[in-house]
């Protein structure tokens, strides 16, 4: 089969792979579209200067072509969507650090996947391919931040920095669907008008003084993936009790922060990664029942993998990026 394989050495290359057959409680799947997520650079990145070659890729949807013994609850020729995140299904049984499709596992830059049928589920009819692709990912993480852990609910206000990002729309369209103001910010005006057209109610640009722009309308929960840049910025603007929920460092990991900013007012930092199968099944029961579609930015076949790479490093999306297998 064809893959997208990353070794040290030569980056990333479109070659020959091998097609593995599914052992028993495994399917093996003909992809039809994966979608690219921020890990697959920064897995990159991290694994530069080792010995390594994986297929990289977490989003996938694709057909079942073979199925493994003991696989109970799918067909031949289902229409499938992958959930990345691996050997993690109650809700409680929190991993210390996630484990993810691809890498240190063969991911779905490829034409084939074999992955246990545990990390399946059955293609909500209504998605094309490239949506059922690129939405696994971030939508477990937007789902499991907002309402596992933000708790939040209809009629609160949600606050999110950095729409441009693939969790970010899902949280909003997410958020909007229950019923929640939400207050979104960019450093990118277009950005910020095609979040007003899903639905944000407040737009703000990134760099103003939002304490004054907001006028006490403070939030419930906020959505941060953007770390050290703006961290500090929150406390002036969560309510008391307030949730900030945190789950990404796009511009860094490390800052200076007033206890007593926290303890007086009394705001609750939650930290969230990825999420459970038991919030994959009812992130696509929620998506279903609402017909949210993902914000697909743009869809490049997948032999040109580097062009898509190219567009995610740009910053310029909004939304997800897919490959197209055919
Ligand atoms: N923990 C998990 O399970 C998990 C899962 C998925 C994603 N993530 C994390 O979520 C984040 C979002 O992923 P992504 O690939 O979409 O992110 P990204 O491209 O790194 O950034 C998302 C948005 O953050 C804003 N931003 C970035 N740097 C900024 C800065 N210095 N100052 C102000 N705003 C800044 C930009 O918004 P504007 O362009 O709108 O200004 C950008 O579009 C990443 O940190 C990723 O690691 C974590």
């Amino acid at each position: 089969m064809k893959a997208v394989v990353y070794q040290s050495q030569k980056g990333l290359s479109y070659q020959e792979a091998e097609n593995k057959r599914p052992e028993p409680g495994e399917v093996k799947i003909k992809l039809k579209s994966a979608g690219l997520n921020r890990r697959d650079l920064f897995v990159m990145n991290q694994k530069r200067s080792q010995e390594t070659s994986y297929i990289p890729g977490s989003d996938g949807a694709g057909i079942i072509t073979e199925l493994g013994k003991d696989v109970t609850g799918f067909n031949l020729y289902d229409e499938a969507l992958i959930n990345p995140s691996l050997d993690w299904h109650a809700l409680k049984d929190v991993p210390e650090t996630p484990h993810i499709l691809g890498s240190p596992s063969n991911g779905t830059f490829a034409e084939y996947i074999v992955i246990s049928s545990k990390n399946i589920v059955k293609k909500p009819a209504y998605l094309s391919w490239a949506e059922a692709g690129v939405l696994s990912l971030s939508a477990l993480t937007a789902y499991r931040a907002l309402f596992t852990k933000g708790q939040l609910k209809t009629g609160q206000h949600l606050f999110i920095p950095g729409i441009g990002s693939g969790v970010a729309t899902y949280a909003l369209l997410f958020a909007k669907a229950i019923g929640t103001k939400v207050s979104v910010t960019s450093r990118d005006k277009a950005k910020l008008h095609k979040a007003k057209a899903l639905g944000a109610d407040q737009l703000l640009p990134t760099e103003s003084d939002w304490k004054t722009e907001l006028r006490e309308d403070k939030f419930d929960v906020i959505l941060d993936s953007i770390g050290a840049a703006l961290f500090p910025k929150y406390f002036d603007v969560l309510k008391p009790d307030g949730n900030l929920v945190h789950f990404g460092a796009s511009s860094g990991d490390n800052i200076t922060l007033s206890l007593r900013s926290l303890f007086y007012p009394q705001f609750n930092i939650l930290g969230t990664s990825m999420g459970s199968a038991v919030e994959f099944e009812q992130m696509i029961q929620f998506i279903s029942h609402y017909s949210i579609k993902p914000v697909v930015d743009s869809v490049y076949p997948l032999i040109e993998i580097e062009r898509a790479m190219e567009r995610m490093q740009s910053g310029n999306q909004f939304g997800n990026i897919s490959l197209a297998m055919e």
